[in-house]
């Protein structure tokens, strides 16, 4: 485990100012978002986002996702379509990341894009986040707080164990509430392109549009230059890991999903319930993961997950954990 040097801070207005002046001069911050913790930094500051890419050990061709604390704000500095204005209307504060071209004078690092033309924006719903986006007042990019291609984190203790020892301070909100990433996606004039499956389905998207655009769906495809991040192994854990395990052999870590389970060591949720297992993944998968390693155990056998819905998304992140 990394040495704790990071500052814990609580999200109360005390915290929530010395989180966003640490970030103003140059800091790495972590703090809760409704999908999973982010790590902060000034997006304007390409000496901080330098320091961000090391500290995750992340390669500086993936891009980062810009966050704000208002939908407006983000209007002002990127060119938005009506298909992308209408989305952000429709799932902003919220997990909806949106790719779009920046205006000229934005004041956003070329580090943050990675050299592609287009950035991802996000303004999230959790409450402590948009206090701290407001109070920083100017646009902040987060990636997940996790190392890069290990499992993101969604409690502050996952934070603590993977980057405690590299950044500065991390601002200690609890449990993330929907604990999967945001869904990431681009209009084009042919349609829609998802190029992360997320917290927000496809179906609801559609919903949303009722008929209005086409969505080109990678059905979790990957779309590797497009998306760097993208890779097929991501979000993995140390120990070998299959899906859609019907037995369990002796040397493994049974994750289930469902009541009608043999004996588990894991469920993602007993009730069967997606929005349950979602919010369980990473915490389960990283529970699972130490068990594996602590008793000399060989693999994770995760049982299958309904795939509809967020169920996509888990699946998405279960076949990138297990590489197949
Ligand atoms: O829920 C989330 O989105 C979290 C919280 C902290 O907001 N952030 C997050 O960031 O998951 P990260 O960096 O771990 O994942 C962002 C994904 C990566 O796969 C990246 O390649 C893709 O989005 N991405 C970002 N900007 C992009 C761009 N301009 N074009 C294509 N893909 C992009
Ligand atoms: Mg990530």
């Amino acid at each position: 485990m990394n040495r704790l040097t990071a500052r814990l801070l609580d999200i109360d207005d005390s915290g929530i100012r010395t989180a966003a002046g640490i970030i103003r001069e140059g800091g790495l911050v972590s703090f809760p978002t409704e999908t999973v913790y982010g790590l902060g930094a000034d997006a304007g500051n390409s000496r901080a986002l330098d320091r961000l890419f090391a500290a995750k050990g992340r390669p500086s061709t993936n891009p980062l996702i810009v966050h704000l604390a208002d939908a407006r704000e983000v209007f002002e500095l990127a060119e938005f379509d009506r298909v992308s204005q209408f989305l952000a209307d429709k799932f902003w504060p919220g997990p909806l990341t949106v790719i779009s071209r920046l205006k000229t004078g934005s004041g956003i690092s070329r580090k943050v894009s990675a050299g592609l033309e287009s950035v991802g924006f996000r303004v999230p719903s959790n409450e402590a986040a948009r206090k701290l986006l407001a109070a920083v007042g100017s646009p902040v990019a987060a990636p997940s707080a996790n190392l890069s291609n290990g499992i993101s984190p969604t409690e502050p203790e996952h934070v603590i164990k993977d980057l405690g020892g590299r950044i500065d301070a991390i601002l200690c909100g609890g449990s993330c509430s929907l604990g999967l990433e945001s869904t990431v996606l681009r209009s084009m004039p042919t349609g829609i392109r998802v190029f992360r499956l997320g917290a927000i389905s496809e179906e609801q998207i559609k919903a949303a549009l009722s008929g209005d655009a086409r969505i080109l769906s990678n059905g979790g495809s990957i779309e590797r230059n497009a998306s760097p991040g993208q890779l097929p192994i991501h979000y993995a854990p140390r120990t070998t890991m299959r899906r859609n395990a019907i037995k369990t052999r002796p040397d493994e870590v049974r994750v289930g999903f469902g009541s009608h389970e043999h004996p588990v060591h894991f469920n993602l949720s007993e009730a069967g319930n997606l929005d349950e297992a979602a919010m369980n993944l990473y915490s389960v998968l990283r529970a699972a993961d130490a068990l594996a390693q602590r008793a000399g155990m060989n693999c994770i056998a995760v049982s299958p997950v309904t795939n509809t819905g967020i169920g996509r998304a888990i699946n998405d992140r279960l076949a990138r954990a297990s590489g197949s």
